[in-house]
């Protein structure tokens, strides 16, 4: 029987403060799978997120078909706009939700991995994260900050992480990010710089998988999902719109969701995709291939 087989390797999905979003679901795929899990955590979000884990408001959502709940190895926390410590200003660094959680920077991630689990520790790294502070404003009118933010968040992101984690990866290693097609088509509403984040987070997949795959083995893919109506899409505002539209235009009408994109990310992740690089994967019921809206009646 052919089945994606984890067992054995450890992963870290960074993007993980509720069960509502992708990096859930992907974080229970890749356990049900057979992987150990850690997460990397955003401090703003962290002490919610511990809270609901820890008043099993989650417990639903965490069980694995075994019966067990999934339970994630390492809760990490996380703020990827950081390269390294002394980058993170004073005011924010001794700021009610970062003051107690010390180098939360992608450069500390990789320390307190080598620190936990070894010089090499990894197989797996999930990007699910993004950020745009503008992402209500069109692009005709995002400040330089805005738009710097939203491809600081969302695209550099990844490079460091491919930087910094790139070394910790065992041989046929896998990374994976998030995209969204308003990097290629015009979206209107997803604003603030993130359609340009998203191009950007493309592209660099394409480069990036080629210079890791060179210098690491790994493999760089991103899934372009459809929407879901996820706490950070939510910050779109038009979200429930732009579900509604896919689901009455594309392919397949039913509505995605968090587990099909999971599910894809297990394969991806797996040695059953281990030519699969530099890819981005529509997992979106087929609307990227639509030219027009299905015309009434
Ligand atoms: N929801 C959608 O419709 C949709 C569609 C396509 C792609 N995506 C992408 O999927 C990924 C996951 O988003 P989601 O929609 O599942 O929402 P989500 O809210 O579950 O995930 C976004 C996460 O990013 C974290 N985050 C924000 N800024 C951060 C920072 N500076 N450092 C570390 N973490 C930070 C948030 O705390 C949150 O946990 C994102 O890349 C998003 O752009 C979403």
């Amino acid at each position: 029987m052919l089945k994606i087989d984890l067992a054995g390797k450890r992963a870290l999905v960074a993007g993980v403060a509720d069960d509502a979003g992708f990096g859930f679901a992907i974080a229970h795929a890749l356990a049900e799978a057979g992987a150990s899990v850690c997460v990397g955590t955003w401090p703003p979000a962290l002490t919610i997120f511990l809270n609901l884990l820890e008043r099993g408001k989650m417990d639903e959502s965490r069980k694995l078909s075994s019966g067990e709940l999934m339970t994630f190895e390492k809760i990490y926390p996380l703020d990827a706009v950081y390269d390294r410590y002394d980058e993170i200003p004073e005011d924010i660094r001794t700021s009610k939700r970062y003051k107690e959680v010390g180098d939360c920077s992608i450069g500390g991630l990789a320390d307190r991995l080598v620190a936990d689990f070894g010089e090499r520790p990894l197989d797996i790294v999930v990007h699910s994260l993004a950020n745009g502070p503008e992402v209500k404003k069109p692009l005709l009118e995002v400040s330089r900050n805005g738009y710097l933010g939203a491809v600081s968040a969302s695209a550099y992101s990844l490079v460091s992480m491919v930087q910094r984690l790139g070394p910790l990866l065992r041989d046929d290693g896998s990374f994976l990010s998030l995209t969204y097609m308003a990097s290629e088509r015009v979206i209107p509403g997803y604003g603030g710089g993130m359609s340009s984040a998203k191009a950007a987070l493309e592209s660099d997949t394409r480069t990036l998988a080629f210079e890791a795959g060179r210098k690491y083995r790994c493999r760089i893919n991103t899934i372009s999902a459809g929407p879901l109506a996820s706490r950070a899409a939510s910050a779109i505002g038009i979200i429930e719109k732009m579900v509604e539209y896919v689901s009455a235009n594309a392919p397949l009408t039913e509505k995605l969701t968090a587990k099909e994109v999971g599910a894809t990310a297990a394969f991806l992740s797996s040695s059953l995709a281990s030519a699969i690089t530099g890819n981005t994967v529509y997992v979106d019921k087929g609307y990227h291939a639509m030219g027009m809206a299905v015309p009434p009646g």
